[in-house]
């Protein structure tokens, strides 16, 4: 039997301070002993998509090398103008073509300070994952709202609902990718 669960986190949001990065965090604290929940970083260090790049580009590369193998992927974002951060965008748009995201257990979560918590980037984002062949079981897509009021000065989530909720989510992942 596989020793350990690997689960890549990728956040939404560049933000040194980011609501939804500590929220990625969080769910690393509360993962079960063997379950890594790694969060990545860099998607700023993307190139722009551009579907006629043939040229190997290492970012590139390092970033579909490390989808490919996770056994399940946890996204959060946060909602900008209704929709889902460029960033995010771009970087999903690179996993289109190469297929990592392709039957891969998925979990989608939405972050913010209004009391939407971002439910249209939840949407949106919900839809690029089907698009791109995702398994996305049920129960495992959650919009966090007032996040100002859920978390302490060190960005720590301190609100038991939220961590319950958070762990709900991840339980939904693991059993999909069991
Ligand atoms: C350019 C921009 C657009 C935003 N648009 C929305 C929005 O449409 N809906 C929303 O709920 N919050 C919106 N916000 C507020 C974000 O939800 C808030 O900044 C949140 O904390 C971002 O998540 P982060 O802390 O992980 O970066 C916007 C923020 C920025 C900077």
């Amino acid at each position: 039997m596989k020793q350990n669960t690997t689960i890549i986190a990728i956040s939404g949001s560049l933000k040194s301070t980011s609501a939804n990065t500590n929220i990625l965090r969080a769910m690393a604290k509360i993962a079960p002993e063997n379950v890594i929940v790694k969060i990545v970083e860099g998607l700023d260090q993307l190139p722009h998509f551009n579907p006629e790049t043939s040229e190997e580009m290492p970012a590139v590369t390092h970033f579909r090398n490390q989808i490919k193998a996770a056994d399940g992927v946890i996204f959060s974002t946060p909602e900008y103008a209704f929709g889902v951060p460029g960033v995010l965008k771009n970087a999903l748009d690179w996993l289109v073509s190469s297929g990592e995201l392709n039957d891969k257990s998925v979990a989608a979560i939405s972050v913010s300070p209004m009391h939407t918590g971002g439910d249209k980037a939840l949407a949106s984002l919900m839809l690029t994952l089907s698009a791109l062949g995702t398994n996305t079981p049920q129960n495992s897509s959650l919009a966090i709202g007032t996040i100002k009021s859920k978390v302490n000065e060190l960005g720590v989530i301190t609100n038991p609902e939220t961590l319950q909720e958070l762990k709900a989510v991840l339980t939904a992942l693991l059993e999909s990718i069991n």
